[in-house]
């Protein structure tokens, strides 16, 4: 397994005495994509934060690439994030006065790529999620599906091992939100990426491996039916 949850339980300070995740077990395999469903407020953007090691959990173990993540100290957890995991979270996290082309190689040039072969690999995985040509285009000129390109490019410049998405199609129409997902999953599974996408939309997350339901007693396989699919 990539990434293991074992009885991962969270919860806030200041929040109502309930945790925000109680027992939670999930395993990822790679080129595996799981979806988890949830209504607002459940936890799912916690879940993702906790399995990239931005935050820890009140209780139980997170395994990631054969490393516990409580083991790992702040420097440590930093570089496993940059070097291994992908992050597609909304489309304004593309930082609005760098180009696509800039945007896509901050990943490579935090990981000490040598500035000759950046805008190689950029133009590649630009091409590959249909914006070759675009290397210049800032944010603004962009649209939501395109920004949201952006991101995903971004994500999986450095061929992660984990790519983590909070609400990748979040504010995108249907077909667009369809055709990202799908290239961000091709995408992923060329490299054997494992992907783990938050999502409240049962569309979304029927084009993943496995979908699962985040509700206050932990995370259960999610029956399709109960509420239409
Ligand atoms: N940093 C934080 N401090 C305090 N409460 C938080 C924090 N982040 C999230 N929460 C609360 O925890 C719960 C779960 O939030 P979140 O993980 O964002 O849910 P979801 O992504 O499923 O909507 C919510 O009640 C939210 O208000
Ligand atoms: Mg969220």
């Amino acid at each position: 397994m990539m990434l293991t949850f074992a009885n991962v339980s969270k919860h806030y300070d200041g929040t109502a005495p309930r945790n925000v995740l109680r027992g939670v077990n999930l395993e990822l395999g790679p080129s595996e994509c799981v979806a988890i469903m949830g209504e607002s407020g459940v936890g799912k953007s916690t879940l993702l934060n906790l399995a990239a090691g931005l935050d820890r959990p009140d209780a139980g173990q997170i395994v990631f690439d054969g490393h516990d993540l409580a083991t790992l100290d702040d420097d440590a957890a930093t570089l496993q994030r940059r070097r291994k995991m992908g992050f597609v979270f909304q489309a304004f996290h593309v930082l609005p006065n760098l180009s696509a082309a800039q945007n896509v190689a901050l990943p490579l040039l935090l990981n000490g790529m040598l500035m000759k072969d950046v805008p190689v690999r950029v133009s590649l995985v630009l091409r590959a999620v249909g914006l070759g040509g675009r290397e210049h285009a800032l944010p603004r000129e962009l649209s939501g599906g395109e920004l949201q390109r952006v991101a995903i490019a971004r994500a999986l410049v450095h061929e992660p091992h984990l790519v983590l998405a909070d609400e990748p199609t979040g504010n995108l129409d249907h077909d667009t939100a369809m055709r990202i997902l799908a290239l961000l999953r091709e995408l992923a599974q060329k490299n054997g990426a494992g992907v783990l996408l938050a999502t409240h939309s049962t569309a979304v997350a029927a084009a993943a491996d496995r979908v699962l339901r985040l509700t206050p007693e932990g995370l259960e396989p999610y029956a399709p039916g109960a509420g239409g699919a």
